[in-house]
């Protein structure tokens, strides 16, 4: 833990957690001391900057001028924003750009954005090269708590989101809450579907926070951001690789929730809003197989309709395209259904006896 004069600056626990020794900076007012930061971690004097069109615009510039002023020279990137960016392709022009700025296997790529960017940066970073640092400035409450913690990268395909990637662990994370300023309200509500994810896959202290929730402190805030990051930082540490089957308790509302972004044609809902859909779609599935207490489930959908996320479908919404992006589910493995369960909130398990008619029954519901 350590303090400075600029702000409340905390370096996470988190990254002894992880165990890969990098560490995650949460605090205000960080952007302005990016190189400073980057410098004691790194020491390279060449970067590349990638981020997307929306937050070039907001934030590029600081972040350059503060590279400057350390004598670091950076390239900025700057690719269209949106899902439709995070491909085989665009991660190739962005490696030709970087080759033709002359940048070495000494530099360092900078994601400056959401978790789109996170993903796409990261995945170049694990390539170039065969591999160079990458700093996480992540710029979306989703990005802060989720996408920037456990070092999974890569891009969508036509036959699905994330079929290529690379692990590759970032070398420095930098929350900057004040960026969160910009973010528009939807994009700001869905990074609590994750938050809400965490506290009733790990933590029910954080649950009842989350259910007397006020908006506006910043101090609360920065508090939440780190403890989500610990969440995920622990549990990834179990697991780093995906393999042993710790990490999928982070899927908690995902098969669905998943399902129901495809079946939406990834417009109609955002990420945390189908993941929002999948957790109460989950909840009736605990309540069946593993014994959640309707008053829990009812508690579930208060926090989530707190943050303004959508607990029901539109009634004209096509439940059969939902069942038929189930099957995309990697989870679906040789015919078998993992599904993540909680029986109480703050204690979720793999349950091996869910089936696809519980699943369809709980989209039913919805
Ligand atoms: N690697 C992982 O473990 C992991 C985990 C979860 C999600 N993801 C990935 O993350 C992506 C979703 O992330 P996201 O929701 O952050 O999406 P995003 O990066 O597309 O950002 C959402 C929108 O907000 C804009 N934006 C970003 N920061 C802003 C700011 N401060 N002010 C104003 N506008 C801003 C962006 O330009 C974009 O239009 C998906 O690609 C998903 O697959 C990865
Ligand atoms: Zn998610």
């Amino acid at each position: 833990m350590g303090s400075n004069a600029i702000g409340e600056r905390v370096s996470s626990i988190a990254a002894s957690l992880v165990k890969h020794g990098y560490e995650i900076l949460v605090g205000r007012n960080l952007l302005k001391q990016v190189s400073s930061d980057t410098r004691q971690h790194l020491g390279a004097s060449r970067c590349a900057i990638i981020t997307d069109a929306n937050v070039a615009v907001l934030f590029a510039n600081r972040v350059r001028k503060s590279f400057l002023s350390a004598g670091v020279e950076s390239t900025l990137i700057t690719i269209p924003a949106g899902e439709q960016s995070k491909t085989l392709q665009q991660a190739g022009r962005i490696c030709d750009q970087m080759i033709a700025a002359g940048l070495d296997r000494q530099s360092f790529i900078v994601g400056l954005g959401g978790g789109m960017i996170g993903d796409i940066s990261g995945f170049v970073a694990a390539i170039y090269h065969r591999g160079i640092p990458h700093v996480q400035i992540p710029t979306t409450l989703l990005a802060m708590v989720d996408s920037s913690i456990g070092g999974k990268t890569g891009v969508d395909t036509r036959a699905g989101k994330n079929l290529i990637g690379a692990f590759h662990q970032p070398a420095l994370v930098i929350d900057d809450l004040d960026v969160l300023k910009t973010l528009p309200r939807r994009q700001f509500n869905q990074g609590f579907a994750e938050i809400i994810k965490h506290a009733i896959i790990a933590d029910a202290q954080m649950f009842r926070i989350l259910q007397s929730w006020k908006a506006g402190a910043a101090s609360a805030l920065q508090r939440l951001i780190q403890r989500n990051i610990q969440i995920k930082s622990r549990i990834v540490a179990k697991d780093g690789r995906d393999r042993t089957g710790q990490r999928a308790l982070l899927n908690f509302g995902h098969t669905v929730g998943h399902a129901i972004e495809r079946a939406g044609d990834y417009r109609k809902f955002l990420h945390g809003e189908a993941v929002s859909l999948g957790i109460v779609a989950a909840c009736a599935i605990s309540m069946k197989r593993a014994g959640l207490r309707p008053d829990q489930r009812a508690a579930i959908v208060d926090v989530l309709e707190r943050f303004g996320l959508p607990t029901s479908l539109p009634p004209k919404f096509p439940r059969k395209k939902i069942f038929d992006a189930l099957k995309f589910d990697k989870k679906f493995e040789a015919g078998k259904v993992h599904f993540i369960v909680t029986p109480r909130i703050g204690v979720a398990y793999v349950a091996k006896d869910v089936t696809l008619d519980d699943i369809r029954d709980a989209v039913k519901e919805l």
